[in-house]
């Protein structure tokens, strides 16, 4: 942290200290209205204003640094008004840092039902009663304003992949229309960056597009959306390559909604610098644990007895305090202390990830870095 959380910044910033001599790897800092954090970064989510099982000061205590929250949810619960009301997001669950919020464009598309979408706005009903509502770009940015995180998203259409070139095409032109109302509606430029979301599928001339025409709308961040939706690994990191060429160097680059551990080493090693996951968490209270050598799921019999760390090389409380036989047998009887001490573990396992690869780039060698870590690491699904 380099300014405390608290003190007011005039604005957001984004400083580039250094790129890996190695890789495409960046190292920055972004100044915002509740502090300052170190990127490459990994950003835990909390969909409905809490990260499940885990308390503000458990996220400062294993490094979060920007938690994520989102439009969608908050708008349906408890009201962008009450959140409003509580004086911001931040206060209003007692995250005393930087936050985030995704715009709707996303949980539009991949919860609910009956949607129609129109050139105004999405139509669709609410995956909590089947009410019939209605999104727009505007409206996402009024709520987001409410809200009142530190970086805000425009309105986008998450494409599905795969998708013809002429559904791409068309979608992205709406979603550059999108994000155009969307600033023009912004009211609180001052203490909130709003991010332009980089579309456009697995079509290099599309993303360029798509990139160049948010550039020219200046936006004070850039986001990569579009991806984890189905591609293949390959094609992930050929969509990731195709935004970045056209971003500029002085702005933070988002990559929405990626989490595994050999997604993050290639996002980073091609020049992203903030990254987000639901995986980490909705995968441990499955039990299902990121460790230094891949993935094991701790309902397995064969923890039942076995008295080691879950991960012994992991700082975290749930390695430091506890075995992975009473990790197996809180799962086995749905223990809340289970959820709690795993998401805490893969949520840690990411963020000394990230922590460690920031070392890495300053030392330049986050290539080496990145090979030594997939040697020991189990491929992992998405
Ligand atoms: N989260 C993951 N992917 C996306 C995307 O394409 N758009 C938005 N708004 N959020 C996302
Ligand atoms: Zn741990």
């Amino acid at each position: 942290m380099y300014n405390k959380p608290g003190d007011i910044m005039e604005k957001f910033k984004f400083e580039l200290t250094h790129i890996c001599k190695q890789t495409g790897a960046r190292l920055g800092v972004i100044h915002t209205p509740h502090g300052s954090v170190e990127t490459p970064m990994f950003m835990p989510v909390g969909t409905l204003a809490t990260v499940k099982f885990v308390s503000p000061e458990e996220l400062k205590e294993i490094g979060a640094q920007v938690v994520l929250s989102n439009t969608y949810h908050l708008w349906l619960r408890p009201g962008e008004d009450i959140v409003e009301r509580a004086g911001g997001v931040q206060k209003f669950m007692n995250y005393n840092g930087p936050m985030l919020t995704d715009s709707g464009g996303f949980q539009v598309f991949s919860l609910s039902d009956a949607r129609k979408i129109k050139e105004e706005g999405v139509t669709f009903k609410s995956h909590l009663n089947g009410d019939t509502l209605f999104l727009s770009p505007e409206l996402s940015i009024q709520i987001q304003n409410k809200i009142g995180a530190d970086m805000i998203m425009s309105f986008d259409e998450c494409i599905p992949y795969p998708a013809s070139y002429d559904y791409v095409k068309n979608s992205v032109e709406r979603t550059l229309r999108w994000a155009k109302r969307g600033l023009d509606a912004h009211q609180r430029k001052e203490d909130q960056a709003l991010f332009g979301i980089v579309q456009g599928g697995d079509y290099e001339d599309l993303r360029k597009h798509c990139a160049e025409e948010l550039v020219k709308m200046d936006f004070p961040g850039y986001s990569i959306g579009g991806t984890s939706v189905g591609e293949d690994k390959e094609t992930m990191t050929r969509m990731i390559q195709y935004s970045v060429k056209y971003l500029p160097e002085n702005k933070p680059r988002y990559l929405m909604g990626v989490g595994a551990v050999n997604d993050i080493l290639v996002a980073i090693e091609n020049g992203i610098d903030m990254m987000d996951c639901v995986l980490p968490t909705r995968i441990a209270r499955h039990g299902t644990l990121m460790t230094s050598e891949g993935r094991i799921n701790i309902k397995r019999a064969i923890y039942k007895d076995d008295f080691r760390p879950l991960d012994p090389e992991c700082d975290c409380e749930c390695c430091r305090k506890y075995t992975r036989a009473y990790l197996n047998h809180l799962y086995r009887c749905n223990e809340g202390l289970g959820n709690r001490l795993m998401s805490i573990h893969n949520l840690r396992f990411l963020l000394r990830l990230t922590e460690q690869a920031r070392q890495a780039i300053k030392e330049d060698r986050f290539g080496d870095f990145k090979k030594e870590i997939l040697e020991k690491y189990a491929f992992d699904e998405r």
